[in-house]
């Protein structure tokens, strides 16, 4: 018989063993050579059908010198079986045949492994232990089967635990993932990273499901797929996109699974994995809640990407409002002293005679004023505010004339290609400042080509819907001509791109650009009612498309320039003149008494109406600036027509915002007259409107 310290430590060791090691076959050989060495024996094995993990393990300790064969010849002695029906008591003796020769050979037992709820396995046990009996050797066997099956119970249990760890972990990850602000693509990476991980795939993809297209392309990826990519082909994956349900397919070296993401019925997407074996029936049930939490997680991203996008444009809308209206009263302030600069300066010079060396000087400073008020004029275009004479025209008729100008502006080394495919491109606009858009847009290509490329400027007719519209901020659907300025010149990234419009922006280097030309655009199309679109990818060249929206007017022509002397004089016209800048005033009322005319001045509308009291005479003329303190000139000019019929007006601004003004609808009694202006525009203007 054993003896009890012996036996005590013979099962104290096993258990320690099969805690410790934590592969089950290397503690099973340990458990197994123990049990010889504790028993003199020579033979022992262990069979598992179901060890809790992929394969039946078969685990065999032999000391008796014979060469193997021992599962082979279980054939007739099914240990699955045997382990599954029969009770650990009634375990049959081993058949004669299946013993193996030699001295003390002739006993062993078998004890199962396992409870009736759960038979997992047999232990084999040959005992040539003289001092044992039959079932004191059984009840050893029993023993040992016991601890075996404990521990198994015991790693199973371990082993679900960290596989619920790993599954929260993964859900854990993906939820972090889509939760973070990081952009859509960044996210869907780390979603791939944890199915990749957590799951133990070899690769693991989101695809993104492109609805317009009804296309699929691989949005993430993490792991490495090797050779066996094959069953990544795209025709496996567009099973689920048709289907719409999970799909799986087994091979010999790998197992494919693809779930569907989706969000009601709309698919945004697939998961794909490849795996060296099949997924746990946990894992597999924990694919769809994660499917599932991606799936929402691309929606929202998606909205938020949209809602993102459309509050940028709204705040850059705004911004660029106010910098219209700040620069818009910036030129206002501007354009009264360059109308004093400039009119003195003429003033100056016809008073100086030929030869006089302080003339260049005046020249200089007249010069300058001149630039001065062209650099204000473009910040009017910019802010809407300039006095345009918007007309129905053919969009392609402005593009052939300035075509002849573009082509000496851009130089040899660009291919000046043009393409006016509107079959009818008629819009309202004011042709002059269509004209300085193309020239804008056209330069800014030439300068992003300095080593030259091709420029194409195309016409087109399009109907624009509502969806397409969303984006630009509040048009109306319906036709458009598109007008295209595409280049193949250096391009510009997102930064600049946010800031071209932007007065006084520019990339170029000092003295190169003014930032001025595309806020001029920028102004020229909302002044005509319609929005611009820019495309541009660094390195790629960049793409300006203007839609204005369509016109069914038809084609109205210019007025025919009336002549205008160059040095018109008056015989004595009373002329009510209105003007709040006291230099302005003054200033204009010595170039029109100097030119023969009578003057009366006023500082405002009250102080005119005051001052034709005192008058017996009706004045013939009303020179009016457009905004005063108190009532404006327009207001002064209704009331005054309305006692003097036949009053002509000519109204001053160096912007307005009128819609008599705006609209071009001034009558035939009335006139504009843009500030600044010089001595003989002046009195030019006020020729013609008192001759008509
Ligand atoms: N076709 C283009 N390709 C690349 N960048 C461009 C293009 N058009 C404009 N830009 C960028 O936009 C900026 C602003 O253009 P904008 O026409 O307003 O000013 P500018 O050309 O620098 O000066 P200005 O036109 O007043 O002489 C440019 O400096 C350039 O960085
Ligand atoms: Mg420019």
């Amino acid at each position: 018989m054993l003896r009890s310290p012996i036996r005590a430590s013979l099962l104290r060791a096993i258990s320690e063993s099969l805690a410790r090691e934590p592969c089950l076959e290397t503690a099973l050989e340990d458990v197994l050579e123990r049990c010889l060495d504790a028993t003199s024996s020579r033979f022992a094995a262990v069979y598992l059908a179901d060890s809790g993990g992929d394969a039946p393990v078969r685990v065999m300790v032999d000391r008796t010198g014979r060469s193997g064969g021992f599962w082979e010849q279980q054939g007739a002695l099914d240990p699955k079986a045997l382990a599954r029906s029969i009770p650990p008591s009634e375990v049959p003796p081993p058949p004669e045949g299946h013993l193996h020769g030699g001295p003390g050979a002739s006993r062993a037992v078998v004890a199962a492994i396992g409870d009736v709820h759960r038979r997992s396995g047999v232990l084999w046990l040959e005992c040539a232990h003289a001092e044992l009996d039959f079932d004191e050797w059984q009840a050893l066997a029993n023993t040992v089967a016991t601890q075996i099956a404990q521990a198994l119970a015991r790693r199973r249990t371990e082993s679900e635990l960290s596989e619920r760890a790993r599954l929260a972990t993964l859900f854990a990850d993906v939820s972090i993932a889509l939760a973070s602000g990081d952009p859509l693509t960044t996210c869907l990476d780390r979603c791939a990273a944890a199915l990749h991980h957590q799951l133990g795939a070899s690769v693991a993809r989101i695809w993104m499901h492109h609805e317009s297209t009804g296309t699929l392309s691989i949005a993430a990826s993490a792991g490495n797929p090797g050779r066996s990519a094959a069953p990544f082909a795209e025709p496996e994956v567009q099973s689920v996109l048709k289907e719409r349900r999970p799909f799986l397919r087994v091979s010999a070296e790998v197992v494919f699974v693809a779930h569907p993401l989706l969000v009601e019925d709309r698919l945004l997407g697939v998961l794909t994995l490849l795996t060296r074996a099949p997924l746990t029936s946990a894992a597999t049930a924990a694919l769809a809640p994660v499917a599932d939490a991606i799936a929402v997680g691309i929606e929202r991203k998606i909205v938020q990407k949209e809602q993102s996008e459309l509050q940028a444009q709204f705040l850059q809308a705004q911004k660029m409002e106010a910098i219209g209206q700040l620069s818009g009263s910036i030129a206002h302030d501007f354009n009264n002293l360059l109308a004093v600069i400039l009119s003195c300066s003429a003033l100056l010079l016809d008073e100086l005679p030929e030869g006089d060396r302080r003339r260049q000087d005046v020249l200089d400073i007249q010069h300058s004023g001149e630039r001065a008020a062209s650099l204000t004029r473009q910040l009017l275009a910019f802010s809407r505010k300039l006095v345009v004479e918007p007309r129905v025209i053919e969009i392609n008729e402005v593009v052939m004339n300035v075509q002849k100008i573009l082509g000496r502006l851009i130089g040899e080394d660009v291919e000046l290609r043009i393409r006016l495919n509107a079959h009818d491109s008629r819009v309202k606009a004011d042709p002059g400042q269509l004209e300085q858009l193309i020239m804008n847009l056209a330069v800014n290509a030439r300068d992003a080509m300095p080593a030259g490329g091709r420029l194409l400027i195309s016409t087109e007719r399009v109907t624009l819907d509502d969806k397409f519209l969303e984006k630009q901020g509040a048009f109306a659907a319906g036709p458009y001509v598109r007008t295209s300025v595409v280049d193949s010149g250096c391009g510009m990234d997102a930064e600049t791109r946010s800031h071209i419009f932007e007065p006084f922006f520019s990339t170029k280097a000092v003295g190169k650009g003014t930032g001025l030309g595309l806020s001029t655009v920028y102004g020229i199309v909302q002044q005509s009612g319609g929005f611009i679109h820019v495309e541009s990818t660094p390195g790629m060249g960049s793409s300006f498309h203007v839609y204005l929206p369509s016109s069914v007017e038809s084609i109205s022509r210019a007025p025919r320039a009336s002549s205008q002397r160059t040095s018109p004089q008056g015989c004595g016209e009373l002329i009510l003149l209105v003007e709040d800048e006291a230099r302005v005033r003054s200033l204009a009322a010595r170039i029109l008494r100097d030119r023969g005319y009578q003057v009366v001045e006023a500082s405002g509308a009250d102080a005119a109406i005051e001052s034709l009291k005192e008058s017996s005479r009706a004045p013939e003329l009303l020179i009016t600036d457009m905004v005063m303190p108190g009532p404006s000139g327009p207001d002064l000019a209704d009331l005054l027509r309305k006692r003097f019929p036949t009053l002509k007006v000519l109204f001053m601004s160096g912007h307005t915002d009128h819609p008599i003004v705006l609209g071009g609808a001034l009558g035939r009694a009335m006139g504009f007259l843009h500030k600044p202006f010089t001595p003989d525009t002046l009195a030019g203007k006020v020729q013609s409107l008192l001759a008509r």
